[in-house]
Parts: structure tokens; C-alpha cells; sequence
């Protein structure tokens, strides 16, 4: 019996940045964004350290590609309209269920020098028309942490609502997970 299998969509140009699925090669720029990028992602990305290597980073996007192309996990680079430089990272991933049921968490970072001009809001919206155009979707959800302010106005702002605040038990009642959605039915278009 084999897996689950799709044929997945591998790029996608918006007006202002370029989402594509990461190729060998791709460890560099890899490496160049997360290292500048630790002081500003280390709260809530919890894979964030203060140093990757070219070579740990090269073998990410090999073992990102390859999953990819296995249906098992849909890890996408968001790049500068050239691909000189990597400006973040997103998703679709398979943590809401089986590949047949359609449903995908989007993740996102956005590198610490490109924050705060509107890039993550842009890229979603790309990310929510490419993944309810061409990939097969049929909803699609957004998590984070109640103190991520800019995470859940990012989510907002791309036209997600919020659907759930799911206490955390592990944090001590402190914070709450805030998750967002949008089903296909309810997009309403490419702007
Ligand atoms: C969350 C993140 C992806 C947003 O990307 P971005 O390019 O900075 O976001 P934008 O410039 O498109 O702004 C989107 C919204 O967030 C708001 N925002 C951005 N930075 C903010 C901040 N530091 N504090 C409060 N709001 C902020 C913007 O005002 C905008 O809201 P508006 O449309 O209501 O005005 C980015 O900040 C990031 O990489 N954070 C670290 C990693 C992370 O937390 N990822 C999300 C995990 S769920």
C-alpha cells in the first residue's frame, strides 16, 4: 500500500516575493536568514538556535524537498522575485489530518530585516489563494501563541477569523493558543 500522493504545486510568483518549494542548493540562503533572524524568532519558533551551519541548513532543504515531493509535508521558502534571498519560510502542513481530507496548518517566519512592511500579511494572502486555486484545499488554519500580537494580526489582516482559543495547559494558564481558518467556501477571492 502506498502513501497518500499528490502531485504538489511548486511555485507560486506573487506581485512582491516568489513562494516555492526549497531545492538542493537552497542551504545558504537558508543559513544567511536564520542566523540573522535568531534575537526575532527565538520566542515563538521553537526550532530557532543562534547558529546553523551551511551544511545543517543544506541538509534541511534536501530532507524539505524530499518530503515534499513525498505528499508527507509542504515546506515553502518565500523569496525576493529574483531568489537571491530567502525573506522567510511558510507551509502547508498536515497536522490537521490525512492528506485525503484536505485541511492544512500554514506556518510562517518572516526574516528579521523584512518585518513589519506588510511581506507575511502578502504571503499569506498568496498562500490562501495559491492553496484554494491550484492546490486542492479545503480549509486552511493558522496557530499561535494569544501573545503573538503580530502573528494573529497577520492572520486577521489575510481575512482568517478566529475559530478557537485553546487554553495551554503546559504554560501554565499564562497564554492560550488562538487558532484561525478559512474553508475554501469562504475566500473571496484573489484581490
Ligand atoms: C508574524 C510574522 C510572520 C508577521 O510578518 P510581518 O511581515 O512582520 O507582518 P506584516 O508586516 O505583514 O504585518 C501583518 C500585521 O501584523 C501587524 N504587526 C506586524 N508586526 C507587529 C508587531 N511587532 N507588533 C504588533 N503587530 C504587528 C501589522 O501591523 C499588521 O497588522 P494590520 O494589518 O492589522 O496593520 C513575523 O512577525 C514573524 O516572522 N514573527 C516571528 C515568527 C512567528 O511568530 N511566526 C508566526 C508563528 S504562528
Amino acid at each position: 500500500m502506498y502513501p497518500e500522493y499528490v502531485v504538489a504545486p511548486d511555485r507560486f510568483e506573487g506581485n512582491s516575493f516568489l513562494l516555492r518549494s526549497y531545492y538542493p542548493g537552497d542551504g545558504p540562503a537558508l543559513a544567511e536568514a536564520v542566523n540573522g533572524s535568531y534575537t526575532h524568532l527565538r520566542r515563538f519558533m521553537t526550532w530557532s538556535k543562534p547558529h546553523t551551519s551551511v551544511e545543517e541548513a543544506e541538509v534541511l532543504v534536501r530532507q524539505f524537498r524530499g518530503r515534499y515531493l513525498l505528499a508527507e509535508d509542504f515546506v515553502i521558502g518565500i523569496f525576493d522575485p529574483t531568489e537571491h534571498q530567502l525573506w522567510g519560510g511558510t507551509g502547508f502542513h498536515l497536522r490537521l489530518g490525512p492528506l485525503s481530507e484536505a485541511r492544512a496548518e500554514i506556518g510562517m517566519w518572516i526574516r528579521a530585516s523584512e518585518v513589519g512592511r506588510g511581506l507575511g500579511a502578502a504571503a499569506l494572502r498568496g498562500m490562501i489563494q495559491w492553496g484554494f486555486t491550484v492546490w486542492p484545499w479545503q480549509y486552511l488554519a493558522w496557530r499561535c501563541h494569544s501573545e503573538n500580537v503580530a502573528s494573529a494580526r497577520t492572520a486577521l489582516s489575510a481575512g482568517m477569523r478566529l475559530v478557537e482559543r485553546r487554553r495551554d495547559d503546559r504554560d501554565e494558564g499564562r497564554a492560550d493558543t488562538l487558532i484561525f481558518g478559512m474553508a475554501r467556501a469562504e475566500w473571496r477571492g484573489a484581490p
